[in-house]
């Protein structure tokens, strides 16, 4: 199959990562689905983060079962699959489910069987990952289509955010990222973008591509306190959004990785035999502001 022909029949896989927790992941993936919905495109949103799921909650779903029925044969993808009142479907994750947060490789089979086959009826599937460098952000990061990297202007959310990139980089072959900087205004993404790309080109072989940025305003907080969208008459940071995906869904496909599904799958499973045991530590933490090797985001944050 020539890549023409794949990106036309394989949806697009964009995986949404952080370093550090509680930049806006979530807040991105739930309206980036959203987003793309309205524009008629067939939207799955799956919630990755296997140890403290929020998409679910984010959207007020009262999921009816976890990724753990899907893993142990009582529900199927259909059965867990949940259509929102914002025009994209959902695939819940599962909080508290503790031995999720590290998928073996015959559970990371289960799941890609199961999206290969729900996979044709989508256009876009988002993949919210937990943060940090875990196993399971790693894997679902390393085989998605584009990662997407969500961070702000925070000294450790931006080393974090390093040294995600640097794991999948070197770790997992990964060398194309989307940047989103969230809770900033134009000059501060700026400059919190040419940070991050001023030590990631002088330690890493990756090429960053700066999506924009997200303003930092109180009417973000109060839709998720109320489980609701942002509004669309909202003029503060709706305006925002929209100009931003709009641009990350016009960019061209990752024509080296568009195989889809069949890529995620292929990929991920030579990704999880592959990993190389001499970084191993760098995946123990789910947070990353401890990381060892930070000595060049130093340079960066200062
Ligand atoms: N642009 C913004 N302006 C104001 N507050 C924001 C903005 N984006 C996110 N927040 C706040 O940050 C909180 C965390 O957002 P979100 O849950 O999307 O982060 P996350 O990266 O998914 O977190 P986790 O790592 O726990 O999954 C939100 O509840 C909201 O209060
Ligand atoms: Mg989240």
């Amino acid at each position: 199959m020539s890549d023409k022909s794949m990106d036309q029949t394989q949806p697009r896989v964009i995986s949404i990562s952080s370093g550090k927790g509680g930049v806006g992941k979530t807040f991105t993936s739930v309206h980036l689905a959203a987003h793309a919905a309205r524009s008629g495109q067939r939207v799955l949103l799956i919630d990755a983060d296997l140890g403290l799921a929020n998409v679910d909650i984010m959207l007020g779903l009262n999921a009816s079962g976890t990724m753990r029925n899907l893993l142990t044969g009582d529900a199927t993808l259909n059965d867990l699959i949940m259509p929102c009142a914002q025009g994209f479907d959902v695939l819940p994750g599962g909080s508290g489910l503790y031995e999720l947060t590290s998928l073996n490789v015959s559970e990371q089979q289960t799941i890609l069987d199961s999206l290969r086959e729900a996979g044709h009826r989508y256009d876009l599937i988002l993949i919210d990952t937990a943060a940090g460098i875990g196993e399971n952000v790693l894997y679902f990061a390393s085989a998605a289509e584009t990662a997407l990297v969500v961070l702000t202007p925070d000294p450790t959310s931006l080393t974090d955010a390093y040294a995600l990139i640097k794991v999948l980089s070197r770790q997992r072959d990964v060398h194309r990222f989307m940047i989103l900087i969230n809770q900033t205004d134009e000059i501060d993404g700026h400059i919190t973008f040419k940070r991050l790309l001023s030590v990631t080109d002088r330690y890493l072989d990756v090429y960053l591509d700066y999506i924009g940025y997200v303003p930092q305003h109180p009417v973000v907080r109060k839709a998720i306190q109320h489980q609701r969208l942002l509004d669309d008459s909202d003029p503060n940071v709706y305006p925002h959004l929209e100009k931003l995906f709009d641009k990350l869904l016009q960019r061209p496909r990752n024509v080296s990785r568009s195989g889809g599904l069949q890529f995620f799958w292929e990929h991920s499973l030579a990704a999880g035999l592959d990993s190389e045991p001499d970084l191993e530590s760098d995946t123990e933490s789910d947070s990353v502001s401890d990381h060892q090797d930070k000595t060049p985001m130093h340079e960066a944050t200062k």
